[in-house]
C-alpha cells in the first residue's frame, strides 16, 4: 500500500514537474542554441525574449516539441521565413493589437504597421512585391532592444546611421526619386544637433524628432511634422519645452516670440506659408544659429532688395568689423514686427541713436535726424492729400485721377521705407522728393475740384441772377407795351 502511494506520488510530481519544465523550456530555441545560430544567437538578448516569448511567437509551429519534424510542421502552424509584408503582418499581430499587448502588461504605443502603411515608406517598392520599408527594417528581426537601450537600432544616437543606410546611398534612391539629395546625415553632422548627437547626447533633435517613426511624411504633405504649418510646432516640443532644455544655456523663448513677430502673424493667422519658419532661417538639417555674417543672406532670400542696398551700404564694412549681426541689429531674430518709421531717428524708439549721437559717429546722427524729418513731411503730406480728395469726393466731385496720382504718393513711401537700408541721406530725398511731388499734385488736383464746385455754384447764383433780371427786364416791357395799348 505504501510502496503505491508513494509512486503515485513520484508519478504525479514528475508531471507537475513535466509540466512546469515544458512551459519554461523554449523547444525551438533549446535546438537553435545547439546549433550555434546566429537568430538564436540575438535572441537572447531580444526584448521578446525578456518578455517570455518564443521563436514561434513569430515563426508559428510547435514550441513544446523537440522533434524539428513536429515542432517545424506546416500542420502545427510553422510559417517558415517569412518575406516582404508577411513580415510587417507577423509583427501587427500583437503590436496592432491592443488587447493582445495588454497581456504583456505593457504600455507601450500600438498601431506601427497602420501609420507605416499610410507614410512614404508604406509605397510599394521598385520590385513591386511590398511595401518600401518593413518592420525589420528599422528594428532588425532578431536581437531586438527596448528602444530606451543604447543597442537597439533606433536609440538616439544610432538613428541617423539608421535611416542614412538608404538616404544616403545614392544609386539606392535614384530608383524611387532621382530629385532627392542624399547630404541629409553630412548636413546633420555639421549642425549642433548633430554634433552633439554625435557625443552621445540623446535629447537634440535627430531624424525621427523632426520626421517622425512610422508616420514619416514628405514636407509637401500636410500630415508632415515638418509641413511649414507644423514646424514651430515640431521644433517648440524640445525648445519651449524649459524642463527638458534645462541643461543647455539657451532661451527658451524662440516660439513664445516667434508667435507675436510678423512672420509668424503672417504664417498662422493669413495662412501664408511665404512667410519664414524656423528652418527657414536656421535650414533643415544644418540646424545652427545663422552666423553673424550670414544674417542677411537668409533674410536676403525673400528680402532681396533691403539685403542688397544693406550690402551695399557704409554698414556693411562696420557691422562685419564690429560683429553686429546685420539685419537682426535693427529687427531682433525671432521677434521682427512690422517697421514703423519710428524706428528711423534719434528719437525714443528709434534704432540708429543706438550707435550714433551728436558726440559719437555724428554724420550719421545728422543723416538719420534728416531721413526722418523727410519721411515725416511726407507723411504728413499724404494725409493732406488724402483729406483734400476726400473734401472734393464729398462735393459730388470727380476725384479718380487724384486718387490714381494719390498712388504714386504711397509707392514713394514704401520705396523710402526701403531705401533707407542704403542709410544714404542724398538717395532717401530723392525718393521722398519724388513724393513730395505726387503729392502737391494730387493737393492741387483736388484743389482744383473743389474751387470747380464753387465756381460751379456761384456761376448757377450769377446765372439765376441774370435770367431773373432779364424776366424781370421782360416783365417790365410786358407791362410797357401793355400800357401803351392801353392808351
Ligand atoms: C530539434 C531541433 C530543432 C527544433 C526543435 C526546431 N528547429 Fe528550426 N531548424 C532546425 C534545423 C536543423 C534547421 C535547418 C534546416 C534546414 O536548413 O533545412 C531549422 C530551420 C529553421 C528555420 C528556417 C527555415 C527555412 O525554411 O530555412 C526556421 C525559421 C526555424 N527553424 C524556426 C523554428 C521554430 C519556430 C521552431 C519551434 C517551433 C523550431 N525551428 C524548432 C532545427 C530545429
Ligand atoms: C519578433 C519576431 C521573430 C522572432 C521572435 C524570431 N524570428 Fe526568426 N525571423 C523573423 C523574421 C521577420 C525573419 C525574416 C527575415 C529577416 O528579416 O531577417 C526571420 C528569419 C529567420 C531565419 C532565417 C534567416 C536568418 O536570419 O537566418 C531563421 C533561421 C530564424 N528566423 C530563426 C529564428 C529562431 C531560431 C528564433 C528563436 C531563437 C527566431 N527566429 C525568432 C522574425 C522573428
Ligand atoms: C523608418 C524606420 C522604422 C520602421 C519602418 C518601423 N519603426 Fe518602429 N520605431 C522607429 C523609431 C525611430 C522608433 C523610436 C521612436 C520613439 O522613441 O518614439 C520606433 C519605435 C517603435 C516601438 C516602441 C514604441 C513605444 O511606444 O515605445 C515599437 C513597438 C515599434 N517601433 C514597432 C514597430 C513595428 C511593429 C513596425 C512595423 C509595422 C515598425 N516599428 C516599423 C522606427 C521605425
Ligand atoms: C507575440 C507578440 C509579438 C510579436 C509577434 C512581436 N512583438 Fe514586439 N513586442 C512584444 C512585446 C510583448 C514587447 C515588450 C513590450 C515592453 O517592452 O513592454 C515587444 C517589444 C518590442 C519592441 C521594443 C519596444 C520598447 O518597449 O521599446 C520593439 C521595437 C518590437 N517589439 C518590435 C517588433 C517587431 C519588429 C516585430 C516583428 C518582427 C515584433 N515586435 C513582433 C510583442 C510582440
Ligand atoms: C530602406 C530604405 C530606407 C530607410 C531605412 C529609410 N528611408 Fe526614408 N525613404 C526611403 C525611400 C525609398 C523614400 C521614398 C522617396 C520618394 O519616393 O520620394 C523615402 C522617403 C523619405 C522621406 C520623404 C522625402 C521626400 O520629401 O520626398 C523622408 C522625410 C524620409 N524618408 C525620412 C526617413 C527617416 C527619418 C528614416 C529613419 C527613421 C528613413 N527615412 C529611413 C527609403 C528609406
Ligand atoms: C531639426 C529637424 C530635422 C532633423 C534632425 C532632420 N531633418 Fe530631414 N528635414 C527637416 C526639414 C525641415 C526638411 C525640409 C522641409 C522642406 O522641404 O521645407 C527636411 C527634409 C528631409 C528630406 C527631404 C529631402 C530634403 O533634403 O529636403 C529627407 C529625405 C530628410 N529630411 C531625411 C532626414 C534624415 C535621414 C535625417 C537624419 C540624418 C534628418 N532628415 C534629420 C528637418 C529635419
Ligand atoms: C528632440 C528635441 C529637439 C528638437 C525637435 C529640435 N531641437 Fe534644436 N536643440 C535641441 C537641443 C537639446 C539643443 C542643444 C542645446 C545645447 O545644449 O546647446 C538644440 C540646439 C539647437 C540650436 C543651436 C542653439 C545654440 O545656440 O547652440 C538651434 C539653432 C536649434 N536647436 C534649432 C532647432 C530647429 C530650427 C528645430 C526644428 C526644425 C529644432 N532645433 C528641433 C533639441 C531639439
Ligand atoms: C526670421 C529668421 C528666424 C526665424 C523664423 C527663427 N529664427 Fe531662431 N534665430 C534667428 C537668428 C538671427 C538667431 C540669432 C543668431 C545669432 O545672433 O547668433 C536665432 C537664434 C536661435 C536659437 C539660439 C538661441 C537664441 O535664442 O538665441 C535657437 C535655439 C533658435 N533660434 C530656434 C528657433 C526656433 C525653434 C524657431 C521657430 C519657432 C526659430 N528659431 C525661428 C533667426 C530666426
Ligand atoms: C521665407 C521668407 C522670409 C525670410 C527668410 C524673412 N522674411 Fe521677413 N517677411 C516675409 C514676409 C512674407 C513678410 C510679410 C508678412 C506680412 O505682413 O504678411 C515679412 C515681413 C517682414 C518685416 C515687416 C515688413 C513691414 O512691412 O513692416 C520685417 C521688418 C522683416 N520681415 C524682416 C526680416 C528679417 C530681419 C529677416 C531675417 C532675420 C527676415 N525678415 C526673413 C518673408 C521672409
Ligand atoms: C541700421 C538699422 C537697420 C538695419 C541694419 C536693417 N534695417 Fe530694415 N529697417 C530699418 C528701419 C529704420 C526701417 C523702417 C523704415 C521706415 O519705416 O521708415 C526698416 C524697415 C525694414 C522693412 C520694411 C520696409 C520694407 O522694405 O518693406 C524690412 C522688410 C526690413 N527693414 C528688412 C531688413 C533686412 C532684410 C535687413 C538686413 C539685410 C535690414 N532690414 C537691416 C532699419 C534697419
Ligand atoms: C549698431 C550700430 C549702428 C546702428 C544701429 C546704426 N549705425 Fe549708422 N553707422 C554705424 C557706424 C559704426 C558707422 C561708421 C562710423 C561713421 O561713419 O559715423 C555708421 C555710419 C553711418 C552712415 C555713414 C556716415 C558717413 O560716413 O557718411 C550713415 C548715413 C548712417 N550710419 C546712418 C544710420 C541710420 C540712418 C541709422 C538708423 C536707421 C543707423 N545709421 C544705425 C553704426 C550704426
Amino acid at each position: 500500500m505504501k510502496n503505491i502511494l508513494s509512486k503515485y506520488i513520484f508519478v504525479i510530481f514528475c508531471l507537475i514537474f513535466s509540466q512546469i519544465t515544458n512551459a519554461k523550456t523554449d523547444e525551438c530555441f533549446n535546438c537553435h542554441s545547439g546549433l550555434d545560430d546566429s537568430p538564436s544567437k540575438l535572441f537572447k538578448n531580444d526584448i521578446h525574449q525578456k518578455v517570455g516569448l518564443s521563436c514561434s511567437s513569430c515563426h508559428g509551429g510547435d514550441n513544446t516539441s523537440d522533434d524539428m519534424e513536429i515542432s517545424m510542421d506546416k500542420k502545427n502552424g510553422f510559417l517558415g521565413i517569412p518575406s516582404q509584408n508577411k513580415i510587417s503582418e507577423i509583427c501587427a499581430k500583437c503590436h496592432s493589437d491592443i488587447e493582445n499587448m495588454k497581456k504583456y502588461r505593457t504600455d507601450i504605443s500600438t498601431g506601427q504597421l497602420e501609420e507605416l502603411k499610410k507614410s512614404v515608406h508604406g509605397a510599394i517598392a521598385v520590385d513591386g512585391k511590398g511595401m518600401i520599408l518593413q518592420c525589420t527594417t528599422c528594428h532588425n528581426a532578431h536581437g531586438i532592444k527596448k528602444v530606451t537601450d543604447s543597442g537597439s537600432l533606433v536609440y538616439p544616437t544610432n538613428i541617423p546611421n539608421t535611416c542614412n543606410k538608404c538616404h544616403g546611398d545614392i544609386n539606392y534612391m535614384r530608383k524611387y526619386n532621382p530629385g532627392l539629395s542624399v547630404d541629409q546625415l553630412a548636413k546633420y553632422r555639421e549642425s549642433k544637433h548633430g554634433k552633439l548627437n554625435l557625443k552621445g547626447n540623446r535629447k537634440v533633435a535627430q531624424c525621427a524628432s523632426c520626421h517622425g517613426s512610422h508616420a514619416v511624411f514628405t514636407s509637401k504633405d500636410v500630415r508632415s511634422k515638418v509641413y511649414p504649418l507644423n514646424i514651430p510646432e515640431t521644433c517648440s516640443t524640445c525648445h519651449s519645452d524649459k524642463e527638458y532644455m534645462k541643461e543647455s544655456n539657451i532661451p527658451t523663448d524662440q516660439f513664445e516670440k516667434y508667435k507675436k513677430s510678423v512672420h509668424g502673424v503672417a504664417l498662422f493667422e493669413k495662412k501664408d506659408i511665404s512667410a519664414p519658419v524656423c528652418n527657414s532661417c536656421h535650414g533643415n538639417h544644418a540646424a545652427t544659429p545663422p552666423g553673424i555674417s550670414s544674417i542677411s543672406k537668409i533674410c536676403g532670400t525673400c528680402h532681396a532688395l533691403n539685403a542688397e542696398l544693406f550690402g551695399n551700404s557704409p554698414h556693411k564694412k562696420v557691422f562685419d568689423e564690429n560683429n553686429y549681426p546685420e539685419c537682426e541689429t535693427c529687427h531682433g531674430n525671432h521677434l521682427i514686427l512690422v517697421a514703423r518709421d519710428q524706428l528711423l531717428g534719434v528719437n525714443e524708439g528709434a534704432v540708429c541713436a543706438k550707435c550714433h549721437t551728436e558726440e559719437k559717429n555724428p554724420k550719421g546722427f545728422k543723416a538719420a535726424v534728416k531721413m526722418r524729418a523727410l519721411i515725416d513731411s511726407l507723411v504728413v503730406l499724404d494725409s493732406i492729400s488724402r483729406r483734400q480728395i476726400f473734401i472734393a469726393e464729398q462735393k459730388g466731385m470727380e476725384v479718380e485721377e487724384a486718387k490714381f496720382k494719390l498712388r504714386d504718393v504711397h509707392q514713394a513711401e514704401l520705396e523710402a521705407r526701403t531705401v533707407v537700408h542704403a542709410f544714404d541721406a542724398e538717395k532717401f530725398s530723392e525718393i521722398i522728393n519724388k513724393g513730395v511731388n505726387a503729392s502737391n499734385e494730387v493737393i492741387s488736383e483736388a484743389n482744383s475740384q473743389v474751387d470747380e464746385y464753387y465756381f460751379r455754384r456761384y456761376g448757377l447764383v450769377v446765372a439765376v441772377l441774370i435770367i431773373s433780371l432779364l424776366a424781370l427786364l421782360l416783365y417790365f416791357q410786358i407791362k410797357r407795351i401793355e400800357a401803351k395799348q392801353n392808351l
